[in-house]
């Protein structure tokens, strides 16, 4: 099949917010305890983090990490994980039915997130707690000296403030099985004076607001219309999540999903819009999709276990094995991102190791870099900058999600220092190669710098990087693309993602 594209220099959708490529790791299954935090790891530093992983992690690149939780957090006390470790209580964690030994909270993880170049984005509990204790918790992350809790936190060895500058106002709390679940207007008063009580801290402070947990929700988008309505003026997010899968096996259909999440995206900015013109308000609220990823591998199995288990530390629950279609999704969903980037200022992929995760690692073992980690990486290193438009005029297709769903799909970013382009290219089609003819506009004494290719080249659809062969997902340089006189030829293998630098 045959694709053409046209890109111009001066047709740019939004400066990107570099935390449109942030990530998400909660206290579950093994995401902190022997994913991160291993002291008898053979890699660990003497912190106990592995730094087998922490160099996968740095290796991304990562803006922004929302922690504790998810699920978690809506029963979670956040002074359980501070003062000396041999106190720490061992909770009972209601999400998870696992058991907490609070060896990691907020200081340690903070020495984890700074050793490894990125910054924390907060949840507080507002399934169980409440304003007092998000207003206690930003006291000891932020305040600099002098009072209780910023005292306490010196004592506890940390002199200086955190200044996290990102705080989320709970989690999915529109969902009925998070502990503390709650009506939209009953959150979105609760969220209103929480914002306020955390913004009191400084004027850099923003906050994210729940939105649906998902587009499937009964309660959708009719709980982002009263949320808002309730604390339009006092946020600067809403949260979109929403997770993926293909369960029925249909390639086609599960990338069309990646528009499905633009009409979500589309959707929800309609509903900030219409609050705004409500409330005749000066300020802007934008998308923070903080929770987004494939899983579904495992997940019954799972759910079976976790509502079973006997409250297990550190137990093994979504770990999951991502092949080449989940990368192309993970790809696609990053490039939905980019074309959206006038609405969507952060997104996190959820989550970072371990627990649906583009790093796995194994106890007492090695550590590797699933499928999805490929594309995610690409698109933190190069993504940054402008998104430009991309026209696409090539052949299309139906799908139960969503219609008129491009074979192609493709997005291009100018990067910050106007030197180069990248463009992110993905052919879905899982049995057609694609010829692509892509006009440079703007561009015309351009040169390729690189191309890097995913799939293609006979690899399936469900091969995966696993612990046996975790490798065979690898990007590797592509051969077949030229770019002269302001146009890119190139042919795209069925089933193949690219990352194409040019300058
Ligand atoms: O990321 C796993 C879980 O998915 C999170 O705890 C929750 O917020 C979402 O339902």
């Amino acid at each position: 099949m045959k694709a053409r594209a046209t890109i111009h220099k001066d047709f740019t959708i939004a400066r990107i917010d570099d935390r449109l490529y942030s990530a998400f790791i909660e206290h579950m299954g093994r995401a902190i305890y022997t994913g991160i935090y291993e002291p008898d790891h053979p890699t660990a530093n003497a912190q106990g983090f592995r730094e087998d992983v922490l160099d996968l992690v740095r290796a991304l690149d990562i803006p922004a990490i929302r922690y504790p939780g998810g699920n978690f957090v809506s029963a979670y006390n956040w002074e359980d994980g501070i003062g000396p470790r041999d106190q720490r209580p061992v909770r009972l964690d209601l999400a998870w039915r696992s058991r907490e030994t609070n060896q990691v909270g907020i200081n340690e993880f903070a020495g984890w997130a700074k050793d490894a170049g990125i910054e924390m984005m907060l949840a507080v509990n507002l399934g169980t707690r409440s304003i007092e204790d998000a207003r206690n918790f930003v006291e000891y992350c932020n305040y600099p000296r002098g009072t209780y809790w910023s005292d306490l936190r010196r004592q506890h060895g940390v002199e200086d403030p955190y200044d996290v500058q990102m705080w989320c106002l709970g989690n999915e709390m529109d969902g009925p099985w998070q502990i503390g679940h709650k009506e939209a207007k009953e959150y979105g008063r609760l969220a209103d004076e929480t914002s306020k009580a955390v913004k009191a801290f400084g004027r850099g402070i923003e906050t994210v607001v729940c939105g649906s947990s998902n587009d499937r929700m009964a309660t959708y988008p009719e709980w982002e219309r009263q949320v808002l309505d309730e604390c339009y003026e006092n946020v600067d997010y809403i949260s979109l999540h929403k997770y993926f899968g293909n369960t029925s096996h249909n390639t086609l259909n599960y990338f069309a999903k990646i528009d499905e999440t633009g009409r979500y995206i589309q959707a929800i900015g309609g509903v900030i819009d219409f609050i705004k013109a409500k409330k005749r308000a000066k300020n802007d609220v934008h998308i923070c999709f903080d929770e987004w990823n494939v899983w579904y591998h495992n997940r019954e199995q799972d759910t079976r276990n976790w509502r079973e288990w006997d409250w297990p530390e550190a137990p093994e629950l979504l770990e999951e094995d991502y092949n080449l279609e989940d990368a192309l999704l993970v790809g696609g969903l990053l490039n939905e991102f980019i074309r959206r980037s006038d609405r969507v200022k952060i997104a996190c992929i959820a989550q970072l190791v371990n627990v649906i995760a583009p790093i796995r690692a194994e106890k007492g073992g090695k550590a590797w870099a699933t499928s999805i980690y490929h594309p995610y990486q690409f698109a933190s290193l190069y993504g940054r900058g402008t998104a430009l438009d991309v026209a696409v005029d090539g052949p299309r297709y139906n799908a139960q999600v969503a219609h008129d769903v491009s074979y192609l799909d493709i997005a291009a970013v100018h990067a910050a220092d106007g030197r180069s382009l990248a463009i992110f290219a993905i052919n879905r089609s899982p049995d057609e190669a694609m010829e692509l003819d892509l006009a440079l506009n703007g561009f015309r004494d351009a040169r390729l710098i690189d191309h890097q290719v995913l799939g293609g080249e006979g690899i399936g659809a469900r091969e995966a990087n696993t612990s046996a062969d975790p490798f065979r997902i690898t990007p590797r340089k592509g051969d077949r693309l030229s770019v002269d006189d302001g146009t890119l030829r190139a042919e795209l293998p069925p089933l193949s993602y690219h990352l194409i630098r040019i300058a």
